[in-house]
């Protein structure tokens, strides 16, 4: 199988270094920088392509990559063009445009994916099963708390937030959707966020910080707590208490080795390079080409920016309880 990797940044080489592991896929790149494209494809030993529709006629699949705001445009390009198409999170910044590439996959019959990949962290993972086996009992509340560094992305598109959303679309959306696939329907949202300049390491950044709590149909009440003012470096949690127990998850508490030293904190994870949730996500894309099941829909990933949007605009109105709109 080829896969066409639209934007060779951050994440699009993270992808291409996971096909990369994986028997029968290659890669071909684009980017509108070409000198980011060949620094890419010599790194990755890809192709290059010179222009979206080149790559279309390439690949068999297509991988967006690009930043947020312009998910829309390349996803459709290949949705019309009939290819299997993997977005990164969040699906689109509008439910209009998560609407109109679910109808674009729809019409062409390709499938549409977004990129959820804390579904394939084993400890997320392994949290959501165990709740739905009924470990604690029924949920009454779950916390979770996901942050870091701020980042800044090719050209500063992240700390742009009219581009990534800051961290309720780009950050939370991960914890949105987790929340979705477990404890089911969201109805109501209350957010407040704080913007305020950053000077760690002595760059100027947009720190940005949420806290949002999400009513579940089955009258669960989840906090999520985001932020790109940790500059301690990333780190998530889990904190789900039921009639019957509670489960408790810090990723700072894993069997992840840590090495801290003057130049700063190294990371090494135990896992083997398969149980890697990166790996894991595309390994599920590139077979979901053939089996045609989406390992999470296209209305999932709507359903999880649809949160983000509430809460986006909760916050705005001094954290006024606003209702989810279905996608
Ligand atoms: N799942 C995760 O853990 C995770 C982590 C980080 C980012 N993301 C998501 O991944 C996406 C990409 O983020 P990133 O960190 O890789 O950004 P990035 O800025 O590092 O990379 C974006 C790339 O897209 C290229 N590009 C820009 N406009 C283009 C265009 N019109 N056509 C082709 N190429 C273009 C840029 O030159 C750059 O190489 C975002 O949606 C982000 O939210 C997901």
């Amino acid at each position: 199988m080829r896969v066409g990797i639209v934007g060779c940044g951050g994440m699009g080489n993270v992808h291409a270094s996971k096909y990369a592991q994986m028997a029968g896929v290659e890669t071909v790149a684009f980017d509108v920088d070409p000198d980011r494209s060949r620094a890419f494809a010599d790194r990755h030993g890809a192709q290059t392509a010179a222009t979206l529709d080149d790559l279309f006629a390439r690949c068999s699949a297509i991988d967006v990559c690009l930043p947020t705001d312009l998910h829309h445009g390349a996803a459709l390009a290949a949705l019309q063009a009939g290819k299997p198409t993997l977005v990164e999170k969040p699906l689109c910044p509008t439910l209009d445009e998560c609407r109109s590439l679910m109808a674009a996959a729809r019409a062409s019959g390709a499938l549409l994916v977004p990129a959820h990949v804390v579904r394939w962290f084993p400890e997320h993972r392994a949290a959501h099963d165990r709740i739905e086996a009924g470990a604690i009992g029924r949920p009454a509340s779950v916390r979770l708390r996901r942050g870091g560094k701020a980042p800044t992305g090719t050209g500063g598109w992240f700390q742009d937030f009219a581009r990534s959303g800051g961290v309720l679309l780009d950050l939370a959306v991960h914890d949105f959707d987790w929340l979705n696939w477990t404890l089911g329907r969201p109805l109501t949202v209350v957010s407040r966020s704080v913007r305020q300049g950053s000077q760690i390491a002595g760059a100027e950044f947009v720190g940005d910080y949420a806290l949002t709590t999400v009513s579940y149909e089955g009258g669960c009440v989840a906090h999520v707590e985001s932020t790109w003012l940790d500059p301690s470096g990333f780190r998530t949690t889990i904190d789900a208490a039921g009639s019957e127990g509670l489960i408790e998850l810090d990723s700072r508490d894993n069997p992840t080795l840590r090495i801290h030293t003057d130049g700063g904190t190294r990371t090494e994870n135990t896992y083997a390079p398969t149980d890697d949730p990166y790996y894991r996500q595309l390994q599920a894309f590139v077979e979901a080409v053939d089996s045609g099941q989406p390992p999470v829909t296209a209305e999932e990933g709507a359903w999880a920016v649809a949160v983000s949007l509430a809460a986006l605009e909760s916050a705005r109105n001094d954290g006024a309880p606003t209702p989810v709109e279905a996608p």
